[in-house]
């Protein structure tokens, strides 16, 4: 992305996460009361005129990955707190509302994010009046330039505890370097560790309709200064994650079987782009995976 400026992408899934708030039938795949007000008055018309309509199903798709994308990351997280994780980490984490509403007292979330990314979400939480999370850090961090272990070690994470990241929405925008160095750094952490990612699939593993919706999708982020520069197949983030154990990888059909189903409204995943997946550092106990 471009060094200088906050990350368009990330509005845009902000965006769509509130219009799931105010426009989708309930029950909400992911329930956030703090997604809309962190938009504020700045963007409070553009989320008006936010398209919802159900005759653009890729955007309805597209809104549907996002939320489930989140829900299944703090489905995830739950896990790893029940497990004994005490440290979440979010990186990329763009206009994420999870700090607002942790639950856990014992949990501390640090939000790692490009710099001008985060101090444009830092100015409109201070717009917004919303009182500031407990138990809480900031992380300027260049994923292109910068190591995750040099600036979370200045934040005071423990290196040493078992943690929980994720990563939504940042992979496909990454170089191979950098993914490779944070994925690295992850899996070398204590058992216990878990990571929930997204990811997609390239263009030539997909059928030509689901082409041309990926590239419109490429040509948007591309605009916005955020090219899509990193995909994989299943089998070849696989390779990457050799060192992680209990990886789940879900596509459209599972996930819309785990959060779609009976819905009174159109809201669900189509094509075969993107992707879900967790892996953890070992087994959290209670999972009953190995
Ligand atoms: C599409 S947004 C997703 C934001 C958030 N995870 C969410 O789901 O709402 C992409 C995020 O990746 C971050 N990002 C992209 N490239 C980055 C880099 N090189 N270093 C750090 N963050 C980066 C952007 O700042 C932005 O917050």
């Amino acid at each position: 992305m471009q060094t200088a400026t906050p990350s368009r992408t990330a509005l845009r899934v902000a965006m769509r996460r509130a219009a799931h708030q105010l426009y989708d039938a309930r029950p909400l795949v992911l329930d956030d009361p703090i997604a809309v007000p962190i938009l504020g008055q700045t963007y409070a018309e553009e989320l008006r005129r936010t398209p919802t309509r159900p005759d653009r199903p890729w955007s309805v798709a597209l809104r549907a990955f996002m939320v489930a994308r989140s829900r299944y990351a703090e489905d995830n997280l739950a896990r790893a707190v029940a497990g004994g994780v005490t440290q979440y980490v979010l990186l990329g984490a763009g206009l994420d509302t999870f700090a607002h509403r942790n639950p856990w007292p014992h949990l501390h979330v640090f939000e790692v994010d490009h710099p001008a990314t985060q101090e444009w979400k830092r100015e409109l939480l201070g717009e917004s009046g919303l009182p500031a999370p407990e138990r809480h850090s900031y992380i300027p961090v260049d994923f292109e330039t910068q190591t995750l272990a040099a600036q979370l070690d200045a934040a005071g994470f423990d290196a040493a505890a078992p943690t929980f990241f994720s990563w939504l929405g940042v992979v496909p925008y990454l170089t191979h370097a950098a993914f490779r160095a944070s994925i690295g750094f992850i899996s070398a952490r204590p058992a216990g560790t878990g990571v929930t990612l997204d990811y997609s699939q390239p263009r030539s593993a997909l059928p030509p309709l689901e082409r041309l919706a990926l590239d419109s999708l490429a040509s948007r982020v591309q605009q916005a200064g955020e090219p899509f520069q990193l995909f994989f197949t299943p089998a070849e983030i696989a390779h990457e994650l050799a060192a992680f154990r209990a990886i789940e990888d879900l596509g459209s059909a599972q996930i819309n079987a785990r959060y779609f189903t009976e819905r009174a409204d159109s809201l669900r995943l189509m094509g075969a782009a993107g992707r879900l997946l967790s892996a953890w550092v070992e087994a959290p106990a209670q999972s009953g995976l190995s």
